[in-house]
């Protein structure tokens, strides 16, 4: 029976409704079809459990972003999400990855296997620099209309604050996903800089940001759009 559901995934059905209104809404049964059947084979679900898959996807199918700046690359595992949304509801985009070059050190930097998931993957671009500067020198330099910023590069709150303010500084009306923001009491012991990074940059922008982020458990993820 389950079986028999999966199968009737078409990917021409109508995900994103009432577009018209004010509130993202979408065809969450044949979403998660799209989640199942198409992006847990190739993604897996670690680093991003189903519902930052889903967000992941949201903001593609929602946004229809005509780019997609990437931070930090690692093994290319997110452009690949964001590739596979665009791919298959047919978005136009073009995807700039960005991770560490080799000499500046950072625990988590893949070396070797840089953007191994995105190799000779139709428009997806990858750089070396420094994630937001990258990004908003290509931005700056093209005359992109609608960008998503995915920011999952180092996550202490200077880095995302930083992060966070110059693109909110630089960009008339990004959208946004950052990684790794989940908030937990201190007992638990878990780095919380992302979160309260997002939470002063919010508090202190004249933009009125909505904000949506997932819960009830590591690593989450939340959206900032306008
Ligand atoms: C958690 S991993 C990113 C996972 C990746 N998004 C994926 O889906 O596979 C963090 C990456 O960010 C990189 N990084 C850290 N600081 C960075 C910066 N300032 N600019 C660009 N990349 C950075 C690290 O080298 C590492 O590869």
């Amino acid at each position: 029976m389950i079986q028999k559901f999966f199968n009737t995934f078409n990917c021409s059905v109508n995900i994103s409704i009432n577009s018209h209104c004010s509130e993202i809404e979408l065809n969450k049964w044949e979403f998660s079809k799209f989640i199942v059947r198409k992006l847990v084979p190739v993604a897996g679900i670690h680093p991003f459990p189903l519902d930052e898959l889903m967000l992941m996807a949201t903001a593609v199918v929602h946004f229809r972003p005509d780019v997609v700046f990437d931070w930090g690359t690692h093994i290319g595992k997110s452009a690949r999400i964001f590739y596979e949304t665009a791919k298959l509801y047919k978005i136009p985009l073009e995807i700039h990855s960005v991770d560490l070059p080799e000499e500046v050190y950072h625990v988590e930097h893949p070396h070797k296997n840089r953007g191994k998931m995105v190799h000779n993957k139709k428009n997806v671009y990858l750089h070396l620099g420094d994630g937001v500067e990258t990004s908003l020198n290509i931005y700056k330099a093209n005359r992109y209309l609608n960008p998503l910023f995915f920011v999952d590069g180092d996550h202490s709150f200077d880095s995302v604050y930083r992060e966070l303010t110059l693109i909110v500084k630089e960009v008339e009306n990004p959208v946004i996903l950052l990684h790794d923001t989940f908030y937990q009491s201190s007992e638990a012991g878990y780095n919380v800089g992302p979160y309260l990074a997002i939470k002063q940059v919010i508090a202190e922008s004249p933009k009125p940001f909505k904000v949506h982020s997932t819960a009830f458990g590591l690593p989450g993820m939340t959206l900032l759009y306008l």
